[in-house]
């Protein structure tokens, strides 16, 4: 049961008689604080002073006596000026608790309206290196998604791959003139990374070069301004050169930052000039850049060679990404890439025409947005479509597929403009009645606190960092394992669900919004917020299990209950309790930190707060160490299933 949900349910009740909108006010009832005073709380009175006209404790006291709740709680109390206090009854905690013990879904009730959801996650351009960030919206998407369907919604997973854009035609451009055939043979996927970081770098070097004049120019007319600027008399007006002062120290700054930028790439470029191999292969490539772009177009236009290419490679980069998938133990329901919807892009622009909702602007066509400045382009000026047309194909295919509820789209924050204008073009389009929602997240650092990159910047690099992790994994549980409880073979597999478990959650339990630093040491550390940790906790409860002799499942469904003895033990029932708030936390606005909170912050807390106050093989009835087994078998579970959730596996000896 979602006690909160229920307790809600009882305020509303009451509520309504009083007010037209409860919604608000229901929010303000929510966990304790301080839990000295109660379980819940509800802040509910002090809101509707102004609203009703009379004292907010008067109003806590009409409330208090007009809700029915007493088969759950003790009398409510009022304190200050209405805050109302409420703590569940022991009796009452204690029935919850017999029906999780024997319910396979500990408590956790479905949904009473399940929705139809679309997840659009992991989605990386293959071909391309994957990045972390790949990874990061990899982790976040599953876990969403399993979150979803454990609490009853319907979830569709789609992975949206970049199958189709520039890098194709990047690495069709390299294979026609760069390949190298017998490396290819040996391993194709590794030839064509090579390829793309070979286009990529002329590319980089060519068009360098060419902004160069550019940028000086520019550069050249900041300073100019600059001191005519300085020059400027003053105008007798403080306000108004204190203005100045400062609109002159602002262009300083980025008069600075240019030319910073400037001599920094100015050095690189020199740097490969300087090399006259790769000086001379610029040069016989100057015109790289249009011709990428002639060979995405003739791909797209169904060139023979082109596509023969494309359907050689694809395969073989989709096989080289399943690989991290399956470590990560990732799996789509779909996986219709840019390239499923190519035919749809030309019907979808015509739509956007005929509707009036388009416009030529400078040759491309536009979709002009309220409240925003730049338009949509839906059509380049040479005809090509772009990622923004792809999309809206998207949209158009899943509504008409699946009719979702929602589509959800957990992406890098970079690419919040894109879906700002992107939803409000669907709305334009007709689509007002699903949620659409950018689950945006932020960038992971390295310690040197620039982006993080692995040392190849491709997935070989990302093969890497999770064996890294795994391989640290299995020092740390080694060395941590000082009864010798475990193999050589099971150190291995203990390994690996603890250093792909450690990554998953060091991540998961960001707010995923800010950045972080990636560290292995934080992520895999035996203490704290980590996976470790609470990978830990359940393992020792197993291990209770194990020294004790008990058959857990047995005692389960032996009739035995969990009895309320002492304070610590009361604290962590009402925590093993709010697993169902916790994920409806999580869903609420999809962050998996939530989850990660309550199993941390609340759970384990006051699990480690009841082993060192209550003995549990040791205790002083033979009652009282069944309730107490059975209450650790709870957490342990809610910990398990917790984890399960955020993709991460337990194990039962570490
Ligand atoms: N392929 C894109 C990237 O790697 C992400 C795609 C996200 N999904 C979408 N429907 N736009 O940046």
């Amino acid at each position: 049961m979602n006690i909160l949900q229920a307790l809600r349910g009882r305020f509303d009740a009451v509520l309504s008689t009083m007010v037209d909108e409860t919604a608000p006010l229901l929010e303000m009832i929510r966990p304790a604080s301080d839990t000295k005073f109660g379980d819940y709380q509800a802040n509910c009175a002090m809101p509707l002073k102004k609203k009703l006209g009379r004292e907010s404790r008067e109003i806590a006291a009409e409330i208090v006596e007009k809700i029915d709740l007493s088969d759950m709680c003790e009398p409510l109390e009022i304190a200050g000026p209405g805050f109302i206090n409420i703590k569940l009854k022991d009796a009452w905690i204690e029935a919850q608790l017999a029906a999780a013990v024997t319910d396979e879904r500990i408590g956790v009730p479905l949904v009473a309206e399940p929705k139809k959801y679309i997840l659009d996650f992991s989605s990386p351009n293959v071909a391309k290196p994957m990045h972390v960030g790949h990874i990061r919206s990899t982790v976040i998407g599953d876990s969403l998604a399993n979150t979803l369907r454990f609490l009853g919604h319907e979830v569709i997973t789609d992975n949206h791959l970049g199958d189709w854009g520039t890098q194709f035609g990047m690495i069709i451009y390299g294979f026609k003139h760069f390949r190298d055939n017998d490396a290819y043979a040996e391993s194709p996927v590794a030839e064509l990374s090579r390829l793309y970081r070979e286009v990529r770098k002329i590319i980089d070097f060519v068009d360098g070069q060419k902004a160069l004049p550019a940028r000086k120019a520019k550069l050249s007319e900041m300073s100019a301004e600059l001191e005519e600027r300085k020059a400027a008399p003053s105008t007798g007006d403080k306000g108004a050169d204190k203005k100045a002062a400062k609109e002159l120290q602002k262009l300083e700054r980025q008069a600075n930052e240019a030319s910073k930028e400037l001599t920094k790439d100015q050095a690189k470029l020199a740097e490969l000039a300087a090399d006259p191999e790769f000086a001379k292969l610029a040069a016989e490539h100057a015109d790289i850049s249009s011709a990428v772009l002639n060979e995405t177009a003739k791909l797209h236009a169904g060139d023979e060679e082109n596509l023969a290419l494309w359907h050689e490679f694809l395969p073989k980069c989709r096989e080289d990404i399943q690989r991290i998938y399956e470590r990560l133990n990732v799996k789509f329901d779909h996986e219709l890439g840019e390239s499923f919807y190519h035919d749809q892009l030309a019907p979808v622009v015509d739509s956007f025409i005929e509707q009036g909702f388009a416009k030529e602007s400078e040759g491309a066509l536009c979709v002009f947005l309220e409240g925003f400045k730049a338009p949509m382009i839906i059509r380049k000026k040479d005809g090509a479509f772009l990622y923004a047309t792809t999309d809206l194909a998207t949209i158009q295919y899943r509504m008409n597929e699946w009719r979702p509820d929602a589509i959800l789209y957990v992406v890098d924050f970079r690419q919040g403009d894109h879906f700002e204008k992107l939803f409000a073009a669907a709305k334009k389009w007709g689509y007002t009645d699903v949620e659409l929602k950018h689950v945006s997240f932020g960038t992971v650092m390295g310690e040197d606190g620039k982006p993080y990159k692995t040392r190849s910047g491709d997935t070989v690099g990302l093969e890497g960092l999770l064996d890294e992790a795994v391989s640290r994994a299995e020092k740390i549980v080694r060395s941590n394992d000082k009864d010798g409880l475990l193999s050589d073979e099971q150190y291995k597999d203990v390994a690996q669900d603890v250093g792909i478990g450690g990554l998953k959650y060091g991540d998961l339990s960001q707010n995923r919004e800010t950045d972080y630093v990636f560290s292995y040491d934080t992520m895999l550390a035996l203490r704290g917020n980590t996976a470790t940790y609470m990978q830990y906790a359940y393992a020792r409860s197993q291990s209770i299990f194990r020294n004790g002799e008990i058959d857990i499942a047995a005692l389960r469904s032996s009739g035995a209950k969990i009895c309320i003895t002492s304070p610590a033990e009361r604290a962590l029932a009402t925590k093993v309790l709010r697993l169902p708030e916790a994920l409806q936390e999580m869903v609420a606005d999809y962050r998996p930190n939530q989850l990660t909170i309550y199993l941390f912050e609340e759970l384990a807390k006051a699990y480690s707060t009841f082993f060192e106050q209550c003995p549990v093989l040791k205790a002083e009835t033979a009652e009282q160490k069944q309730s107490r087994l059975l209450l650790c078998d709870l957490t342990a579970r809610v910990i398990q299933q917790g984890l399960a959730l955020l993709g991460i596996s337990t194990v039962d000896k570490m």
